[in-house]
């Protein structure tokens, strides 16, 4: 099962900026975690970062035919991308969407995401832990979807 973890904007910079919101750890941290407990799971993890809404859709189509599942933090795009937002809406894959500080609590040009809409869920407020509820929710999609389409299988044989 191979899932991509797509980072935007000053993502790249955790560890540096606003620490007493987003904490102290830095990216490549929150993903060496991500990836010893991903491979724990028999799960493969590919990680990508941009600050670049054109990229960032661009690496969405991308994961069509690639990946099985999506867990994205589109950072302060998730705020303004009806690019980001058709871009998961058109591959159709599990989606969660992860933001490391709670939303909902903050400014309020903050308290509305743009995507979340076509993802499948989102989880807001628990720092970067968060990536790891996000992985644990995927995984149990994604069973979820296999355990139905085997059963639908059974059924036409
Ligand atoms: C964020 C929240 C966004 O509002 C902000 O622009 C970010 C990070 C989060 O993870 O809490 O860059 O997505």
């Amino acid at each position: 099962m191979k899932i991509a973890v797509i980072q935007g904007p000053n993502l790249n910079m955790l560890g540096v900026r606003e620490q007493h919101i987003y904490g102290p750890m830095t990216l490549d941290q929150i993903h060496e975690q991500m990836k010893m407990s991903a491979e724990q799971n028999g799960m493969e993890l590919e990680f990508f970062q941009s600050n670049l809404e054109g990229e960032i859709v661009d690496k969405i189509q991308e994961c069509l035919g690639e990946v099985q599942g999506i867990l994205i933090n589109p950072a302060a795009y998730s705020h303004t991308s009806i690019a980001i937002r058709d871009a998961l809406a058109a591959v159709q894959l599990p989606t969660v969407e992860v933001h490391i500080s709670n939303i909902y609590k903050r400014e309020e040009f903050r308290q509305n995401s743009i995507t979340a809409p076509s993802c499948t869920g989102v989880i807001s407020g628990f720092g970067p832990f968060g990536y790891h509820m996000g992985l644990i929710a995927l995984t149990q999609i994604l069973n979820e979807m296999q355990a139905i389409s085997q059963a639908q299988n059974e059924e036409e044989k």
